[in-house]
């Protein structure tokens, strides 16, 4: 079956086997089989964050799990779930026409609500982490189903239980989100308070989400148009003595001082000043407008994302002494 058009690097690939899922009880069906049962299992959202091999072995099931329902309220939140097939920036905007905000921030992420907790999806100073009340997992190996609340998904940047520890062991069902009755904007990240200003869009949960899409259409490609994955790279974290060395050195060094004294750099600065932006290896290539996106000019497969990669890698290594770690999940 051919993957080329469900991943949004559109990466030349294809899956040995395909099921679509669109009950979490279907998993236990295929379990049973033992055929299928011998084979290497994974879960396929809306492939936006995924490095995919021109053959994936074994079984790809695709996620398409619907359905949004509001679970109840206490006088503070909402209680929203919503399936794990649903596309992520659809549910954001049936939230925010309900008139409820909290995921303003999170508006035009591509990829699917179950996909957003794995690698604990962020924008503009907000990560699914902040909202995310509880999830149902279901396991791979025979569908038992099993409650995961927020402190046991172990959050961190970029980074779940689901990369981690648990990894290629559960599909994620449906999301239980709690959206605050009064929502705290966060305008203050990156050029949101401007975009506000510049549009004219008023400080309520839709205005920031239109300010946010209006920044992302800026910067980001669209990947129906130019095939992508988002940030390539995530940004490194490095002591506060290695940021000191470096900003001796690179004035203009972009960073960010974090909670436990540790600096997070700017990748995208990192790989402009290595000399990247804009620049091509084959068909892939580092965007002109944001460089820390890894873009497929057409045609290419793993393997030139992977000569991309460690062209890069090796650049602001050189450069900087400091590696950088791929974003996305290679399988
Ligand atoms: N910069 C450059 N050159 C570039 C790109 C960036 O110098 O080509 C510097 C600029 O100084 C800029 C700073 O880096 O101000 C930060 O850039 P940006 O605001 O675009 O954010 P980012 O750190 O590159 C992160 C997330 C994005 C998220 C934005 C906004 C990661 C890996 N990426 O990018 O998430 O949308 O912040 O919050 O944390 C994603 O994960 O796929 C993603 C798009």
């Amino acid at each position: 079956v051919d993957l080329r058009y469900s991943n949004t690097l559109g990466l030349a690939a294809r899956a040995s086997h395909l099921a679509v899922l669109r009950e979490p009880a279907q998993l236990a069906v295929l379990a049973a089989d033992p055929a299928l049962a011998r084979m290497p299992w994974h879960v396929l959202g809306g492939g936006s964050n995924l490095v995919l091999p021109e053959v994936v072995p074994g079984l790809t099931l695709k996620v398409e799990i619907a359905g949004r329902r509001v679970l109840g309220e206490d006088g503070q939140a909402v209680y929203v779930a919503a399936g794990g097939g649903e596309p992520w920036h659809d549910f954001v905007q049936w939230t925010l026409a309900q008139g409820w905000g909290g995921l303003e921030n999170l508006s035009l992420i591509p990829g699917t609500v179950g996909a957003a907790p794995i690698q604990n999806i962020g924008a503009y100073g907000v990560e699914v982490k902040d909202v995310l009340f509880e999830l149902s997992a279901y396991r791979l190996v025979d569908g038992e189903r099993r409650v995961f609340g927020n402190a046991e998904c172990a959050f961190g940047y970029r980074d779940s239980v689901f990369k981690q520890g648990e990894a290629g062991r559960w599909l994620i069902g449906e999301v239980v989100f709690r959206l605050p009755r009064s929502p705290v904007l966060r305008t203050g990240y990156g050029e949101i308070d401007a975009e506000l200003a510049a549009a004219g869009l008023p400080h309520t949960p839709a205005g920031v989400a239109q300010a946010v899409i209006n920044v992302r259409r800026r910067k980001l490609p669209d990947p129906a148009l130019l095939g992508n994955a988002g940030s390539f790279f995530k940004n490194p974290l490095v002591p506060a003595a290695t940021r000191d060395a470096l900003l001796a050195e690179h004035p203009t060094l972009v960073s960010y001082p974090m909670p436990d004294g540790s600096h997070k750099l700017a990748a995208g600065w990192l790989i402009e000043e290595a000399g990247w932006k804009g620049r091509n290896l084959g068909p892939v290539g580092m965007y002109a407008r944001q460089a820390l996106v890894l873009v497929n000019h057409g045609g290419a497969a793993r393997a030139d994302v992977a000569a991309l990669t460690a062209a890069v890698q090796a650049s602001v290594a050189q450069r900087f002494g400091v590696s950088l770690e791929p974003e996305p999940v290679w399988w």
